[in-house]
């Protein structure tokens, strides 16, 4: 159900991706491709190779796209007998993955005696290749001639990465994992309407040491906070994201900077300030720290306790507040009467936007129903997936930030 919800209102949504899948042992790794970006809202059509098809049968991709498999040149069934051309109609992309080093060197000399070469040859699309070989077929001068030749075709390069290969040996070649051949792509259809700026962020929840194993924290799970940073780095930006303790990995293409304390965060901000053109504060700073932090373990003795709070400094109150401000975007989660209040800390804080969003909908989920508020007045937005909400959010203070 889930699957299908995003799937409906994914970030390829009505997009036509051609996936090439030429002979190597990550082929395998095209099956989950195929599923993700799927899941993405593509509309996925498999070309294999006769190579291809000795590692993954066309069966499973059938079953994962929901498309008929393309396998050969002289395949049945299409109109007046050409598949490639036929195939290739209102292709919004070619994705060839695994890319391996000899279909890399058909497509650098223009072959196209198989039907994923010729698809490649007689495209008007974007062609994105992830190699994947062993490391010295990679390292070989003639691959790396090849490889070279298709960037100056124009063609995109994805990868490869480093690490352990299937024939035991260590070093470049593998091809990305699925979920970053995904963002690849992704990336590749964003607009880029945010390059050349820097974006300062902060995200997730602050832990305000009471001694080495307890504290005062919020509820935040820096879900929506990730999604932003990884729809800004997306759209071209250069991302700095101050994050408190969240259990998530670095979105793609994003410099993380753990921060646990308020205080910690504030001077992590204020240090990586210096030429942004935005800052988006989506943590959920605590408002109070204790006064002192015990530097042992404190025994408990049955009797009441005081703790004593003193009030965390507002980052983004403060960095809104500076004369050479960058453009401020601050969010604010409500139990109720989200606009009033919405509308005054936006005021109050002197913002140009302000991500606003009722508690009801939880903390920690994977879906958010949120509104923005600027200048011209509110703009809700559909309920949806954290990642589509974000990029909604993108598109919108792009569009309000003044022209560099
Ligand atoms: O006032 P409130 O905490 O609701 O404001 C929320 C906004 O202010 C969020 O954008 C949050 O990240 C930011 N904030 C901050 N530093 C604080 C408290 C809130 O940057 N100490």
């Amino acid at each position: 159900m889930m699957g299908d919800y995003i799937g409906v209102i994914g970030d390829l949504h009505g997009r036509k991706i051609a996936l090439g899948v030429s002979g190597g042992v990550a082929a395998y790794k095209a099956a989950a491709l195929t599923r993700e970006l799927g899941r993405m809202g593509a509309d996925v059509h498999v070309v294999l190779t006769e190579a291809g098809s000795r590692f993954v049968s066309a069966l499973t991709f059938h079953a994962l796209s929901g498309n008929r498999v393309w396998t050969s040149l002289w395949d049945g069934g299409a109109e007046n007998g050409i598949p490639h051309v036929v195939l290739g109609r209102g292709i919004d992309a070619i994705l060839v993955a695994p890319a391996s080093a000899d279909f890399i060197a058909r497509l650098a000399n223009g072959l196209a005696g198989d039907l994923l070469s010729a698809l490649c040859l007689a495209r008007d699309c974007p062609l994105l290749v992830a190699p994947a070989m062993n490391r010295q077929m990679w390292e070989n001068p003639a691959t790396q001639r090849n490889v070279a030749t298709l960037g100056n075709d124009g063609v995109v390069i994805i990868g490869p990465g480093e690490g352990e290969q299937a024939c035991g040996e260590t070093g470049l070649g593998r091809m990305l994992e699925p979920e970053a051949l995904c963002e690849a792509v992704r990336a590749f259809f964003t607009p880029k309407r945010l390059a050349g700026r820097k974006v300062v962020m902060t995200a997730g929840p602050t832990f305000e040491a009471i001694d080495p194993v307890r504290g005062i924290t919020n509820a935040s799970s820096g879900k929506m906070g990730y999604a932003i940073a990884a729809a800004c780095a997306r759209s071209g930006a250069e991302v700095v994201l101050v994050s408190g303790p969240v259990a998530l990995p670095a979105p793609a293409g994003v410099w993380r900077i753990g921060a646990a304390s308020a205080l910690r965060m504030r001077d992590e901000v204020l240090a990586v300030l210096p030429g942004a053109d935005v800052f988006i504060a989506v943590a959920a700073v605590a408002d109070y720290r204790p006064v002192e932090t015990a530097g042992h373990k404190l025994k408990k003795s049955g009797a009441a306790m005081q703790l004593e709070l003193v009030p965390n400094p507002d980052i983004l109150a403060e960095v809104a507040a500076r004369p050479d401000a960058p453009f401020c975007v601050g969010f604010a989660a409500e139990s109720h009467d989200l606009d009033m209040y919405a509308e005054n800390k936006r005021r109050a804080k002197r913002l140009p936007m302000l991500v606003g969003n009722l508690l009801a909908d939880g903390l920690c989920g994977d879906d958010n129903t949120v509104v923005i508020y600027d200048d011209e007045g509110r703009h809700p937005l559909p309920r949806a997936p954290k990642a589509l909400v974000a990029r909604q959010i993108v598109e919108h203070l792009a569009r309000l930030l003044p022209t560099a």
